[in-house]
């Protein structure tokens, strides 16, 4: 079974854009969505350009604010900080990775607690590892929403995460631990890790390196997720972390690149965005 995070992404965002549709009427606005682009790296370019198109799917108002690599640091974080105190501004996301001369740990710290979309703020990380309310960040919850949408059980499971990022490793270890699932972090040293991924019930991979995870390493019957984009070195197509034609015949479940995991973190920070505004509004 391959779950299409492109279906599922597709349905939930319908039923926000109905959502939406009913704010005007009940709060005088839209939320509102700025997204910032440091430089022209071209992956990054067409994540933005994905989460503005789906932000106009849902009703949600975007701006995109699109600044030269060169930006100074000091510049940058005075931007975050003006749509701080913007009160129009209902979230903020800079995309990632930046330019090495700007901290992405100070540019995350001072965009608001309030206004994380990304859930990176060190507010909502410790918020989230304390089981307090909080934003979840989009990759690690969109995978959560994936694995009920396809049925799966995750209480009681053996879950392997390969990868130990803020963005995705630690995030979604963490949240299949709420789920109740047994997790192991492995990651880039683990030593012998095939003999680590096929104890996996529930195996995701989120270590950025084309078709890492081959047949061998994905025990009969386990759910695979796969986080990778990447460039096939061969193709130049985009595939995943995931040697997803070998794979797929053992796993029960998979999820593809492109149309698995992709459209779910976009789908997440949309619902984000409503999370934030609402909070806003309701205050
Ligand atoms: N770069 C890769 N994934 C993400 C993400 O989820 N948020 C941001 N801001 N940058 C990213």
């Amino acid at each position: 079974m391959i779950i299409s995070g492109k279906e599922l992404s597709a349905r939930l965002k319908e039923d926000m854009r109905g959502e939406v549709s009913t704010f005007p009427e009940k709060y005088g606005r839209v939320p509102h969505l700025v997204v910032i682009l440091v430089g022209d790296d071209s992956a990054s370019a067409s994540y933005v350009k994905g989460k503005a198109k789906a932000s106009e799917f849902v009703g949600i108002r975007n701006t995109t604010v699109h600044r030269p690599a060169t930006i100074p640091e000091e510049e940058l974080l005075d931007l975050i900080r003006s749509l701080n105190a913007d009160d129009t501004v209902d979230g903020i996301l800079v995309q990632l990775p930046l330019p090495d001369h700007i901290s992405e740990a100070r540019v995350i710290e001072t965009i608001s607690k309030e206004k994380d979309v990304d859930g990176f703020h060190p507010l909502n990380v410790a918020a989230l590892w304390q089981k307090q309310p909080c934003t979840l960040p989009c990759t690690p919850k969109g995978i959560i929403k994936m694995l009920k949408f396809a049925g799966v059980e995750i209480k009681g499971k053996r879950a392997v995460v390969i990868g130990r990022s803020n963005i995705v490793g630690l995030p979604v270890a963490k949240l299949l631990l709420d789920e109740n699932a047994t997790v192991t972090i492995a990651h880039s040293r683990t030593g012998n890790l095939p003999s680590v991924t096929r104890e996996a019930d529930i195996l995701v991979v989120a270590i950025g390196k084309p078709r890492f995870v081959t047949a061998d390493m994905v025990s009969d019957g386990a759910v695979v997720i796969d986080v990778g984009v990447n460039r096939d070195p061969e193709t130049g197509k985009l595939c995943g972390d995931v040697d997803f034609d070998a794979v797929a015949s053992k796993a029960s479940v998979i999820t593809p690149v492109p149309g698995g995991v992709g459209p779910m973190t976009i789908c997440c920070l949309m619902e984000n965005t409503i999370e934030c505004f609402l909070r806003k509004v309701a205050r």
